[in-house]
C-alpha cells in the first residue's frame, strides 16, 4: 500500500550492517516518464514471467525478467470501476490451471479509498498467453484489498483490508468469504505459511506500528489458534516475500520499507520466543535517486530462483522493477 501522509515517526534501531547487494534495474514502465507511477503487487507465474499490478492506473504488466521485456497483459475500462490494482496471488482450483486473484479498490489519492469500490477480480492465463480477466465479488462493505494469499490449495485465498483492519477468506469457485481475523490495525502485505496438520500461519505487515507478525490459523476457517508472535519491530513495511527454511517455522522475510527505499531482510527463529528476528538492510536507495519508495519484493523461479525482485516507485521516474542479487 502506497502511503504518503500519517507514517508514524520512529527512530529506526542502527544498523550497523552495510547494505551490500547493488540493485540493477529490470523494468522500466515505458512512455512518458510519469513519476507518480507505482506498481504495488508482485506475483511470479510457474514460466518465471512476473506479474505486476499498477496502484495509479486498473492495469496488470508482464515482465520477462531475463530480458527485461514487458508488456501491458490487462486493462480494464473505467466502467469496471477497477481504477487502482492492489494484491494479487495464483490460486490453485484444479489440475493445470493458471489463474489468479486481485483486488482493486477506487484510491483517488492516497488516503483516500472511495466507500464501496472495493472488487475482487480472477485472471485466467491460457497456455496460448492469453489472459481473461472476471469479476469475482463486489465487497461493498471493503475498503483497501491491500495483500492476498493463498490458502491451502483448494481454491481459497485470504485477503487484507488495510481500512476495515481485517482479513477475509474468501472461496474463489463462488466468491463468499467470512472474516475469520478482525482489529488487525496497519495491516499491509500478508503471506502464508502451510496449512499442514490444521493449522498454518499468516504473517502480515502493520505499517502503523511498524511490525511484522505472525499469527497461527486454523486450517479450515482461518481464526487465531494462538496470540500474535513479533517477528521484528520499529520498520518501516510495506508488503514482503518469505523464504522458508525445509523443516519448521524458521526463515527470513524480505521486506519492502515503503517511504525508507529499501529492503530489509529479517532472519526469525522458531516460536514461540521472546526474541524478535535479526534485522539486515540488503539494498538500500532502490530507486537510485535517494527517495522513492518500495512496496513489495518477490523471488524469481528456475535459475532466477536467488533473485529477488522488488518494486519501486515514486522516486522521480516511472515505476520501476529492480533485482537483487543473493546468489
Ligand atoms: C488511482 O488510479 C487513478 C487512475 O485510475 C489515478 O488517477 C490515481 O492517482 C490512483 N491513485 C493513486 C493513489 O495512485
Ligand atoms: C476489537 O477491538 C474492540 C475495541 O478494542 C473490542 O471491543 C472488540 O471486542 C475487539 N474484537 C475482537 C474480535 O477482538
Ligand atoms: C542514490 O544513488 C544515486 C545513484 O548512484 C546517487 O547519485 C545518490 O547520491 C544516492 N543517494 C543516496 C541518498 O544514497
Amino acid at each position: 500500500m502506497q502511503l504518503s501522509q500519517a507514517l508514524p515517526v520512529v527512530i529506526l534501531s542502527a544498523c550497523s550492517v552495510v547494505a551490500s547487494v547493488n540493485p540493477v534495474t529490470v523494468f522500466t514502465l515505458p512512455g512518458p516518464v510519469k513519476p507518480s507511477s507505482w506498481f504495488e503487487n508482485l506475483v511470479v507465474r510457474p514460466n518465471g514471467r512476473i506479474l505486476a499490478t499498477r496502484g495509479d492506473a486498473p492495469e496488470i504488466w508482464q515482465i520477462n525478467p531475463s530480458t527485461g521485456a514487458g508488456e501491458m497483459l490487462v486493462s480494464l475500462p473505467p466502467s469496471t470501476g477497477a481504477f487502482n490494482l492492489t494484491g494479487i496471488s495464483r490460486v490453485h482450483m484444479g489440475d493445470g490451471d493458471e489463474i489468479y486473484v486481485f483486488g482493486s479498490s477506487h484510491i483517488p489519492a492516497p488516503l483516500q479509498v472511495t466507500p464501496g469500490s472495493a472488487k475482487v477480480w480472477t485472471l485466467e492465463m491460457a497456455n496460448s498467453g492469453s489472459a481473461s480477466v472476471s469479476l469475482l465479488a463486489s465487497i461493498p462493505a471493503a475498503g483497501f484489498l491491500n495483500g492476498i494469499a493463498e490458502w491451502g490449495r483448494n481454491g481459497r485465498v485470504l485477503i487484507s483490508d488495510t481500512e476495515r483492519e481485517a482479513v477475509y477468506l474468501m472461496d474463489v469457485a463462488t466468491g463468499s468469504f467470512t472474516t475469520p481475523l478482525t482489529n488487525l490495525t496497519g495491516i499491509n502485505g500478508i503471506k502464508t505459511v502451510g496449512p499442514t496438520h490444521g493449522s498454518g500461519c499468516l504473517y502480515r505487515a502493520d505499517h502503523m506500528s511498524l511490525t511484522l507478525s505472525r499469527i497461527p490459523i486454523d486450517a479450515a476457517t482461518a481464526t487465531a489458534l494462538g496470540p500474535a508472535e513479533l517477528l521484528a519491530d520499529q520498520q518501516l513495511i510495506d508488503d514482503f516475500s518469505l523464504k522458508m527454511d525445509k523443516h519448521g517455522d524458521t526463515g527470513k522475510a524480505y521486506l519492502g520499507t515503503m517511504y525508507d527505499n529499501s529492503v530489509v531482510e529479517v532472519a526469525f527463529g522458531s516460536q514461540p520466543s521472546s526474541e524478535l528476528g535479526v534485522k539486515t538492510p540488503i539494498a538500500t536507495n532502490l530507486t537510485g535517486t535517494g527517495f522513492g519508495l518500495c512496496t513489495v519484493t518477490v523471488f524469481g523461479r528456475g535459475r532466477n530462483k536467488d533473485k529477488l525482485y522488488a518494486a519501486v516507485g515514486q522516486g522521480g521516474g516511472s515505476a520501476q522493477i529492480v533485482v537483487l542479487d543473493l546468489s
